[in-house]
C-alpha cells in the first residue's frame, strides 16, 4: 500500500536449529514486533539428529503470522519478506505433494562419518577443497542428499526422474511460502552443499558426479538480495513479496554490516561461527578454515573465511537442561564470576565431535580437572569459557592464514552476558564490539530484503545503521592468558582422536 501514515516494515524470518523467529524491523532497524517458537529435535540414534520439517514449516508460519500482525496492529505495512535458516540441514521432498521423504537431517549430525572418511581416503577432498572451499566433514549437505537416496525405498530413481526437490531449510520455505511455485536457493546457502563451485558460483557437474546427486533435485542459485516470488495469498491475507534468502552466518555478516575486507564477526547460538570478509577472491586457508561465499548482492560477490564451532550456547542449554544444575542460561554470569580462577578445569564441547580446526567427526565431550570441591560453579565458568577458547582456536588459525583483526564484532543470545564478553576479549587479546541489535541474524535478512526493495541504496547506506552497545577490551596479563590457552590446548589433544 502507499499510505503515506505507515512505516515500511521488512520482516525477517530467521529459522535456526532449535527455534523459529521472525521479527519485523523498520527502515531504522529498530524492532517493531518479534515471535520465537521452540520445536523438537530428534535424536534417533548416537550422532544423529533430525527436525521434522512440518515443525519447522509450521513454527515459522505461526511466528511469521502473529509478527505481521503485530507490526500492522502498531501501523507498520511489511513490504517483504527476507529468510534466513540454519544453513547445510537437509531435506528431500516430493515435488507433486511438497511432502517429504525423510525428516530435516540437521548440520550437526555424524551419520555418514563412514562415507566421508572413505571418500577422503579416495582422496575426493583435495577436489572438494578446491572448488568449493569446504572440506569432507558430516557437517554439509551433499553426504546427507546422498545417505537419503540410498535409504529411502525408490528415492534415488525417483530423484533421477525429476520427480524430487532438495532443499536446504531456505529452499523448502521458499517452497512451502510460495506454494510450491518456487524451487530457488542463494549463493550462501548453496556454497554450505559442497555441490557449488566458488568460481562459477553455479552446480559442479563433477562434484555431482562425486556425490551421485541428480541434477534434477537441485534449486536454482540466485543473489541473496533478489526476486524470489512471493507468498501464496492465503498465507498473510495477500501476496508479500520475498526478497532476500541469505544462510544464518552470513545474515549475520550483514547484519553487522562486514561489507569491507578484513571486517569480522562471531555469532554465538547453538554454535559459534566466525566469519571474515576476505573481498571479491576468495582466500583458501592452510589451516583448515573454510572458504565460503559471505553475500552477492547487487550482482556483487564477496567471500568469508569461516571458523565453525558446532557447540557454543548449546554447552550452556547442556547444563540446564542435561545436568539440571542451572535454571536459567542467564545465572551462569554469577556462577562463573564468582570464581577467581577456573581452577584448572576445563570442558571440551565436542558433544557432536569438533569443528574447525580440528575436523574430528569422532571426537566426543570431557570435562578435566576436576576435584573433590569441583562443583556446579566450576561447571558453568568451564562451559562459559570454553566458548571462548573455541573462538581463539579460530583466531589463532586465521592468524596463521595471515589475517589478525584488531577488534570482532559479536552477536547472538550469549554475547548479552558481559562476563563471557570481558573474558573473551582477554582471551583472544583485542577488542570486542557489541552491537545494539543483537538480533543481528534477523536483521540481515532484514537490510538484505530492504536492498531488493529499494528501502536502501547500498551495502553503505546500511552500513549507517550499526551502533555499538559496549566495547570490551582485554585487561589479562600475557603470563595468565598463556597459562589458560595452555590447559586447554592439554584437555582438547586428549579428547581428539585423529
Ligand atoms: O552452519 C550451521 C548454522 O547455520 C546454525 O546456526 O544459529 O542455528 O546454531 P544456529
Amino acid at each position: 500500500g502507499s499510505d503515506m501514515s505507515k512505516t515500511t516494515g521488512l520482516m525477517a524470518l530467521d529459522q535456526g536449529t532449535t527455534s523459529s523467529r521472525a521479527i519485523v524491523f523498520d527502515h531504522k532497524a529498530e524492532k517493531i514486533a518479534l515471535h520465537q517458537k521452540e520445536f523438537p529435535q530428534h535424536f534417533p540414534k548416537q550422532g544423529w539428529v533430525e527436525h521434522d520439517p512440518d515443525d519447522i514449516w509450521t513454527t515459522t508460519l505461526e511466528t511469521a503470522r502473529d509478527a505481521f500482525q503485530e507490526a500492522q496492529a502498531k501501523g507498520c505495512e511489511v513490504a517483504a519478506i527476507g529468510i534466513t535458516n540454519q544453513r547445510e540441514t537437509t531435506i528431500i521432498w516430493d515435488r507433486k505433494t511438497g511432502q517429504p521423504i525423510y525428516n530435516a537431517i540437521v548440520w550437526q549430525d555424524r551419520r555418514t562419518a563412514d562415507i566421508c572418511r572413505a571418500m577422503k581416503a579416495d582422496g575426493v577432498e583435495k577436489t572438494l577443497h578446491e572448488r568449493t572451499g569446504l572440506l569432507l566433514d558430516p557437517y554439509f549437505s551433499m553426504t546427507k542428499i546422498g545417505w537419503i537416496l540410498d535409504h529411502v525405498e525408490g528415492a534415488r530413481a525417483r530423484a533421477e526422474k525429476g520427480d524430487l526437490a532438495f532443499g536446504t531449510v531456505d529452499s523448502f520455505l521458499l517452497w512451502k511460502l510460495t506454494g510450491g511455485k518456487k524451487h530457488k536457493t542463494d549463493v550462501t546457502n548453496a556454497a554450505r552443499t559442497g555441490l557449488m563451485s566458488l568460481e562459477t558460483l553455479e552446480w559442479d557437474e563433477e562434484l555431482l558426479r562425486l556425490f551421485k546427486i541428480p541434477r534434477a533435485l537441485l534449486p536454482q542459485i540466485m543473489d541473496c538480495a533478489d526476486d524470489f516470488g512471493e507468498t501464496d495469498p492465503s498465507l498473510f491475507g495477500r501476496a508479500l513479496p520475498i526478497a532476500a534468502l541469505a544462510g544464518d552466518q552470513q545474515a549475520a555478516s550483514i547484519g553487522q554490516c562486514c561489507f569491507t575486507p578484513g571486517m569480522i564477526k562471531s555469532t554465538y547460538g547453538t554454535g559459534c561461527f566466525v566469519l571474515m570478509n576476505t573481498g571479491d577472491n576468495p582466500k583458501w586457508s592452510q589451516n583448515r578454515l573454510l572458504t565460503t561465499v559471505a553475500y552477492r548482492m547487487q550482482g556483487q560477490v564477496a567471500y568469508a573465511l569461516e571458523g565453525s564451532i558446532f557447540i557454543a550456547g548449546a554447552a550452556v542449554q547442556w547444563l540446564r537442561d542435561g545436568l539440571g544444575i542451572i535454571k536459567s542460561a542467564a545465572q551462569t554470569q554469577a556462577l562463573a564470576a564468582n570464581l577467581a580462577d577456573n581452577q584448572g578445569v576445563y570442558m571440551v564441547p565436542a558433544f557432536t565431535g569438533l569443528g574447525a580446526p580440528h575436523w574430528d567427526p569422532d571426537a566426543r565431550g570431557g570435562i578435566f580437572g576436576i576435584t573433590r570441591d569441583t562443583g556446579p560453579q566450576h561447571l558453568a565458568r568451564a562451559a562459559l569459557e570454553s566458548v571462548c577458547y573455541q573462538t581463539h582456536d579460530l583466531l589463532a588459525a586465521m592468524e596463521a592464514d595471515g589475517l589478525s583483526p584488531k577488534s570482532i564484532r559479536v552477536d547472538g543470545g550469549m554475547v548479552a552476558n558481559d562476563w563471557v564478553m570481558q573474558f573473551l576479549s582477554d582471551i583472544l587479546g583485542i577488542e570486542v564490539e557489541r552491537p545494539v541489535v543483537s538480533e543481528t541474524t534477523a536483521l540481515g535478512a532484514a537490510y538484505l530484503a530492504g536492498l531488493h526493495m529499494g528501502v536502501y541504496e547500498s551495502p553503505a547506506d546500511i552500513a549507517r545503521n550499526w551502533a555499538r552497545d559496549a566495547r570490551f577490551s582485554p585487561k589479562m596479563p600475557a603470563q595468565t592468558r598463556k597459562a589458560s590457552v595452555a590447559g586447554w590446548d592439554d584437555a582438547v589433544a586428549r579428547v581428539k582422536t585423529i
